[in-house]
């Protein structure tokens, strides 16, 4: 079976053309997704197979994209360690308990509740069974720097503070988390890999609040192997994470197969970091709101730094923003295919 393209580009082959997904291309943005929160919670959409795939797929139906990302959210499986996370409209994540004490830490089940993330695998099989060859599906779950960034504060934060506290002053018990947290997430996507996940992203979308070398030593190495268990399964992973740019050849040391940048830095500058890898992005999510014309040059702009060489997957620098009108989801998915279709044909 040929790989999609979405895959041939993970594996920095040629690709016909640039592929596109976006993040939260799956999300409230679009009223058909809206309308099925007014009768489900974003947990219910977590938890039932059909309500998480049919989540998925709402973006595929309108736009010919070339990934589908599994619905769900980086915090679902922490459910399986007893953790509980609720969505306060406006407000985020929050876990009513955060971690702050190495006893706490201590004081997780030993074995994680498997049931929790058959949720997600069951979503996988119903979408991937619903997909063409030629449409990738992926996987995901949150990195354990991230996880633990919840964890520890509770919720959102603009300085993740507690977060590095812990870090700084109770190390043994953030390296005791992270190795919890790493497990967890190895477990979790080798079930979405066993129900036909074809990549794997893993999302460390608050790195950036670390310093490059605290970054190396007590975040790197967690994420890093899972990078590895993953890729030993045969599938491809991509690391994504923001504020990141001025460290992405640490980031790079993940090992990851595919680099996901923010919109800080100009895209041929980061692959220049990442060296011989494969990159992911890097719009601005805010050109979406822009008159059509400028969208369309900003696309442009983007794929001229990459070039045609092989291994970009267009992005978004982060996820798809609430106020986005579809049309213009609509309006870069047609640009990128365009314009990188003409530049292999010249
Ligand atoms: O289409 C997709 O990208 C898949 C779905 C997806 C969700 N969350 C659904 C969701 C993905 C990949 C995530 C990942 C996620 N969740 C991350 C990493 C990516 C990122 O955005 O940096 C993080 C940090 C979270 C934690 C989280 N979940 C936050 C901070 C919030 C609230 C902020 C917000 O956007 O409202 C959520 C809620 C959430 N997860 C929504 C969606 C679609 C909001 C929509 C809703 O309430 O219906």
């Amino acid at each position: 079976m040929q790989d999609s393209r979405f895959l041939q580009a993970c594996r920095l082959r040629p690709t016909d053309r640039t592929p596109v997904w976006l993040m939260r291309q799956a999300g409230r943005y679009l009223p058909e997704y809206r309308a099925l929160r007014e009768r489900y919670s974003l947990l219910d959409l977590c938890r039932q197979p059909e309500l998480a795939a049919e989540v998925t797929l709402q973006p595929l139906r309108r736009f010919p994209l070339d990934a589908a990302i599994i619905f769900s959210d980086i915090l679902w499986p922490l459910g399986a360690l007893g953790i509980r996370v609720s969505f306060a409209p406006g407000d985020g994540p929050v876990i009513a308990e955060p971690l702050r004490t190495p006893r706490e830490i201590e004081r997780l089940p030993a074995e994680p509740d498997e049931a929790v993330f058959e949720a997600t695998g069951g979503a996988i099989r119903l979408v991937r069974r619903e997909l063409p060859s030629s449409v990738a599906v992926i996987g995901f779950a949150g990195a354990p720097f991230t996880l633990a960034s919840y964890l520890i504060e509770g919720g959102s934060s603009r300085t993740y503070l507690a977060t590095k506290r812990f870090l700084l002053e109770q190390r043994s018990a953030w390296e005791r988390l992270l190795d919890r947290l790493a497990e967890l997430t190895e477990r979790y996507l080798a079930i979405q890999v066993a129900a036909g996940a074809d990549a794997v992203q893993l999302f460390d979308s608050w790195a950036g609040a670390l310093p490059p070398d605290l970054y190396r030593e007590a975040v790197l190495p967690w994420t890093r192997r899972i990078v590895h268990a993953v890729q030993a399964l045969g599938v491809p992973v991509i690391v994504f994470s923001t504020g990141t740019a001025g460290f992405l050849d640490v980031v790079a040391e993940t090992d990851a197969d595919v680099i996901g940048v923010d919109w800080r830095i100009d895209l041929d500058r980061a692959w220049q970091l990442i060296g011989t890898r494969a990159i992911q992005g890097n719009l601005d999510p805010a050109w979406l709101l822009a008159p059509r014309e400028d969208l369309r040059v900003a696309v442009r702009r983007v794929l001229e730094r990459a070039g045609r060489r092989p291994g970009h997957i267009f992005n978004l620098g982060h996820g798809v923003l609430p106020d986005t009108p579809p049309d213009a989801v609509a309006t870069l998915v047609a640009e990128v295919h365009a314009w990188s279709t003409l530049r292999t044909v010249e």
